[in-house]
């Protein structure tokens, strides 16, 4: 296959197993191209792309202004926070105003739900979902299993456990659709108030002791708990939730083998996991960080190659 299925990247949920091979085959060849002293591409040089942040972000905003610069595209970003949003103006208007300057494609982060499957039925440019609220956060998933393949060979027959917020969390639900499509086994770990009602219909255990999931999985992917979205207490106390889920390298240490370590940041430091498991060489964390230029490359060019057909 040498084209994606799809014209957007919306979530895992809209794509196949033989995407997930051809975006990772194609961010090899990019993960080379990023290491040599000379780090960059003429493969979108007439492309133009806005990246539209409606919420924070640190990582996955400096990831694909790095991914776009190293193709050679175009690139105008836009803050909410200091746009004419604050005036009233509406989600459609905002983008079909931006994509009047010639824009091509569109990387979006909106606190909605939804939010991108919503703007790919109102225009015509490729949109990549860099997050929409607690749903999916589909290059996040690609970049976490590049980088378990990376680590460990594959993430067929691997078992995989995403621990803490799994409510709130669109990392998790992507996670899940992406390791399923190939082939991991998943379970997800936290207190049974922050686990959705439908989770076990996506095919995943759920496993209240951490412990336990630890003894399991080959990896684990620990989540913050992400106060942001809460408007009830979920747990006791944070010393409490940190007692019964966070990793600490002395937990680590009492396993019988060694497991690898994940986040998709940011890190509440003491919380989910302690410094000496996050700084830990059992810890792929910053791994993950460069990988995702190399994925978002890879997502990017695939897609701009459609739009040129
Ligand atoms: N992992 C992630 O999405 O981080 P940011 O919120 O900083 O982009």
């Amino acid at each position: 296959m040498s084209e994606l299925s799809v014209k957007h990247l919306l979530g895992i949920k809209y794509i196949t197993k033989e995407d997930i091979d051809l975006i990772f085959q194609t961010a090899d060849n990019f993960k080379e191209v990023i290491n040599r002293p000379i780090k960059k591409v003429p493969s979108l040089r007439d492309i133009t792309i806005a990246n539209l942040f409606f919420e924070n972000s640190t990582r996955t905003k400096l990831s694909f202004e790095l991914a776009e610069k190293r193709l050679s595209a175009d690139v105008i970003n836009f803050s909410a926070a200091a746009s004419s949003v604050k005036k009233g103006e509406t989600l459609i208007d905002t983008v079909n105003n931006i994509l009047s300057m010639k824009v091509d494609m569109v990387v979006m982060r909106h606190p909605n739900p939804g939010a991108g499957v919503f703007l790919s039925k109102h225009i015509n440019a490729s949109i990549v979902n860099a997050g929409d609220g607690a749903h999916e956060h589909p290059t996040q998933a690609l970049l976490d299993s590049y980088s378990i393949r990376e680590r460990l060979g594959d993430v067929g027959g691997k078992n995989v456990v995403i621990v803490g917020d799994i409510l709130h969390s669109r990392v998790a639900l992507s996670n899940i659709y992406a390791l399923k499509l190939q082939g991991a086994n998943v379970k997800v770990c936290g207190p049974k108030t922050l686990m959705p009602k439908y989770i076990e219909s996506l095919g995943v255990e759920v496993e209240l002791n951490l412990r336990k999931a630890l003894e399991w999985c080959d990896v684990a992917n620990m989540l913050r708990v992400q106060n942001e979205r809460m408007d009830i207490s979920y747990f006791p106390s944070t010393r409490e939730y940190t007692q019964q889920y966070g990793v600490d390298k002395a937990l680590l240490n009492s396993l019988d083998k060694e497991i690898v370590i994940m986040h998709p940041g940011p890190i509440n430091r003491g919380v989910e996991i302690t410094s000496d498991v996050a700084d830990s060489d059992q810890a792929i964390i910053l791994n993950q960080v460069e990988n995702g230029v190399a994925v978002r490359m890879a997502v990017l060019y695939l897609l701009a190659s459609k739009i040129k057909q």
